[in-house]
């Protein structure tokens, strides 16, 4: 190693600025990462009561989302909603062109939740006032924020070049997991991200009403539950291979045999009294997987027939 790689290795990194508008549960965590990791953060929160815990660990508190904008090159954005993100940084309607701020050098990271079109509309418009904008999907909860090892990831799409430049910035967060240059990529795998987990906890909501309809308490019977369906997983890859293979045929499990068993889960719910509304819906498409000739195929070819044509 030659002396001037040593000597530039140990000099302590410049502190970037970094400006956070949001300061809910989310917004509030990823600030205090972002502080604890060594960058000078400025935020600003609707509700100015918010900020005092921040600024307590060494944050600085902006007068306006403007003035926090101002302050950094590098703008994260957490707001509940995308409409509240056009209030904030818009002062108006996206449509109007004329009256949009200017954001020249600057890079918009929205981890806003929201779908893929309002995340390209608002790169769109975000490029319009001069800035690089990139999405976010945080794929975690506060409490896994800056915390190492903890799994939180934060999805991201659009503004490469500004990725890269940010990256290690925005490491300080969640590690980040770039998905794409279209914008409403990492929305769009959040989105997907968030279909399995909702219909994992659908499933075992059901399951553990149905125990308990019996009288076996929840807590029984989650080890039984939660190892099947760890096992049940097993089947993500080899679904996958046949969905993008097209070729669906299982000596498996074939939708016809589904199809026949199925009616046994919604008798025996209404059997215990219990609501048969979240699960009516999958016979359905059992019903015409069947009915159009899929009767041979595995489960994948679900993934087709969800498709609109
Ligand atoms: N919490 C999680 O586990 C989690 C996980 C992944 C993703 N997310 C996403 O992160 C985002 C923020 O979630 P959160 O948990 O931080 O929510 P939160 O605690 O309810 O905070 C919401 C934030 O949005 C601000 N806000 C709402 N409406 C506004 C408006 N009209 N103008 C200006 N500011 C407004 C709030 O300001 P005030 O304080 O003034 O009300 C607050 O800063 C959401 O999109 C959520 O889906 C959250």
């Amino acid at each position: 190693m030659s002396a001037s790689t040593s000597a530039s290795a140990s000099t302590p990194a410049p502190t970037p600025a970094v400006s956070v508008l949001g300061l809910g549960m989310m917004g509030s965590a990823l600030a205090a990462a972002l502080l604890k990791a060594g960058y000078r953060t400025t935020v600003w929160n609707r509700s100015a009561a918010k900020t005092g815990p921040l600024v307590a660990q060494g944050a600085l508190p902006a007068d306006s989302a403007a003035a926090a904008v101002a302050a950094s090159p590098l703008v994260i954005v957490c707001l509940t909603t995308y409409d509240n993100v056009h209030q904030v940084l818009d002062h108006a309607d996206l449509t109007d062109l004329t009256d949009l701020p200017d954001l020249t050098g600057k890079t918009i990271v929205n981890v806003t939740n929201g779908t893929p079109a309002q995340a390209r509309e608002f790169a769109t418009a975000a490029t319009q006032c001069g800035a690089a904008y990139i999405d976010g999907g945080i794929m975690a909860v506060p409490q896994m924020i800056g915390v190492p090892d903890s799994g939180a990831y934060i999805l991201y799409s659009g503004d490469e070049q500004a990725y890269q430049t940010h990256r290690a910035t925005l490491a300080a967060m969640a590690e980040p997991q770039w998905t794409g240059t279209d914008p409403g990529f990492a929305a769009l795998q959040d989105v997907a991200l968030l279909t399995g987990m909702y219909g994992m906890m659908i499933g075992t909501m059901q399951a553990f009403a149905l125990v308990r309809s019996a009288g076996i308490p929840a807590e029984e019977f989650a080890e039984r539950l939660a190892a099947w369906v760890g096992a049940m997983l097993a089947s993500v890859p080899p679904d996958a291979a046949a969905i993008d293979a097209g070729e669906h045929l299982t000596d498996v499990s074939s939708l016809a045999v589904n199809q026949a068993a199925f009616p046994n889960l919604l008798r025996t719910y209404a059997d215990q009294g219990l609501s048969t509304e979240l699960f009516e819906p999958f016979q359905k498409l059992l019903d015409r997987a069947v009915a159009e000739g899929h009767a041979s195929d595995g489960l994948s070819r679900l993934a087709d027939l969800i498709q609109k044509p």
